[in-house]
């Protein structure tokens, strides 16, 4: 029988990602991307992008500083409440996230549960240091914000951006302005963030410098669906796991329309969460059954919340259901408290309606998103093929000569410049030709090129696809458009004359 695969030790070996700073050691929390994670990562931006920011044409991309200025994340709430509960050891000093310790004693959620009530939990269960065996402290609140000091003195406190959204809130009334005054407006960031998270692990589950990919929807809520196309909504299933439904082991379909009726979601949410379920299953290719919305409830929700719900897949490299993103609607919290803090007005008056928009949040956790794809796309097979969705590769072609020939390398190489211009295209010509697909294998590349000695004598190549290992012979001079056609998913290689 095979083995599954070791994701981790390939993601590492095959150029994807890996622990930063590693001749010194690494400090916990931080990551590199390789060459292949760091083409595979911008690609799921581009798809990402393409996708959200095409719901409407007035949603757009801009960017925005990593560092903020403390009144302005006083004013969002994370100076007060961007906290996790810290437990530490009496006798060595190691530091725990106080509900983690307990959740993974019991298999239960402790993120609900208030300072008191960690203690008290953590006394009941006879939780000890998991270092050293010593005492616990008592439970104490811990911001996870990293300050930095702005200019010679560092008299001026700042800090690092916890999430991308502020960015698009700071940047609210001038766009408002800029793009003509229209609601709904979404301006999507994708960017750094940065958190003190207590106990980073699990790899790129939890880091302290990650990447978000955020889209903020100003709009007024009781117009926005208006706005949308809801007739898309009829009859299709959402994935979802509502407060209510809590306890069932499986995560039944709900059709849109139950959902709306039983649960009170707004009609637009609703509507999102069939977005953002398209986008996981149709452009990244995750299998249903992996896929699901969890609704948190009230106290576990995050400070700024109406409503939240936890975008999770399962992930065997992680052991079950895992937040990747998350849709939340803040309702007009962030305005209105920039609205007092800084005194600057976030009302809008559209049609001679006054309002202060309200905000629905689809944010994505990139690095999480990325490694996802991985995960699935890995160990879905027991055999190092990552069937990753073409538009979604590192290359989407490689072109090799059969051999290190003079006669072969030129025309290899002339048919990898002529590619490279419009596709991801990546040119090889060390090692055996067996050994080169079973690398393109490993990093994903749906299609290979060769050019053989029957290329001189007939101008035809082989295509070999990634996935049924199949080749066909096809003419040098249909290769752009037939790769046009591979990628667009015009034609499919089984269609491949
Ligand atoms: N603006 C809303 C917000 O930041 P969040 O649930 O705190 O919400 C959004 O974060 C996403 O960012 C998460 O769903 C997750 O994918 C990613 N994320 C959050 N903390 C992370 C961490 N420490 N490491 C990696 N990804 C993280």
């Amino acid at each position: 029988m095979s083995m599954p695969v070791d994701v981790q030790s390939l993601a590492k070996r095959r150029g994807f990602i890996w622990q930063s700073a590693e001749i010194y050691g690494s400090l916990a929390g931080f990551y590199d991307y390789g060459a292949m994670g760091a083409s595979l990562k911008r690609r799921w931006e581009d798809v990402w992008l393409n996708f959200f920011l095409g719901l409407n044409d007035n949603y757009h991309l801009i960017d925005s500083t990593t560092i903020l200025p403390e009144a302005s994340l006083k004013a969002s709430g994370h100076l007060d409440s961007f906290t996790d509960p810290l437990v530490e050891c009496t006798k060595c000093g190691h530091a725990f996230k106080a509900d983690s310790l307990i959740e993974e004693k019991t298999g239960e959620t402790a993120e609900e549960l208030t300072l008191e009530e960690l203690d008290a939990k953590l006394t009941e269960l006879g939780l000890e240091c998991l270092r050293c065996k010593g005492p616990l402290d008592n439970v104490k609140t811990f911001n996870m914000m990293f300050p930095v000091g702005v200019g010679t003195t560092g008299g001026d406190v700042a800090y690092l951006r916890p999430e991308t959204a502020q960015g698009a809130y700071l940047n609210f009334k001038r766009h408002f302005e800029i793009l003509r005054r229209k609601l709904p407006m979404g301006l999507a960031i994708i960017g750094k963030a940065y958190r003190n998270e207590i106990a980073p692990r699990q790899g790129v589950y939890r880091m302290r410098e990650l990447i978000q990919a955020e889209l903020q929807i100003f709009m007024d809520p009781e117009t926005f669906d208006d706005e949308l196309d809801l007739e898309e909504m009829k009859g299709k299933e959402i994935l979802v796991q509502t407060v209510d439904m809590r306890g069932t082991s499986e995560v039944e379909p709900v059709t849109c329309e139950k959902l709306i009726k039983d649960s009170g979601l707004p009609n637009f949410f609703v509507y999102h969460m069939l977005k953002i379920q398209e986008f996981y299953l149709e452009c990244m290719r995750l299998p249903k059954k992996k896929f699901r919305f969890f609704e948190k409830s009230e106290k576990e929700r995050a400070f700024y919340n109406l409503i939240h719900f936890d975008i999770e897949v399962d992930l065997s490299t992680l052991g079950g259901f895992k937040e990747l993103a998350g849709i939340h609607y803040r309702g007009d919290y962030d305005l209105s408290r920039h609205q007092e803090h800084s005194k600057e007005r976030m009302e809008v008056s559209i049609d001679g309606k006054k309002l202060i928009p309200h905000v629905l949040e689809l944010s994505f956790g990139v690095d999480r998103s990325v490694w996802a794809l991985l995960d699935i796309h890995f160990s879905d097979e027991r055999t190092g093929i990552l069937k990753l969705p073409p538009s979604l590769a590192p290359y989407t072609f490689a072109v090799f000569p059969l051999m290190k020939k003079d006669e072969l390398v030129p025309v290899a190489r002339d048919i990898h410049q002529t590619l490279r211009g419009r596709f991801s295209t990546l040119f090889d010509v060390s090692g055996s030709i067996g050994k080169r697909y079973a690398r393109m294998d490993e990093i994903g590349t749906p299609f290979c090129i060769t050019v053989d000695y029957e290329t001189l004598d007939n101008g035809t190549v082989t295509i070999r696809d990634r996935d049924s290992t199949e080749q066909k012979r096809v003419a040098k001079q249909e290769l752009e458009k037939l790769a046009q056609e591979l990628v667009s998913g015009k034609t499919t290689f089984k269609d491949l004359k």
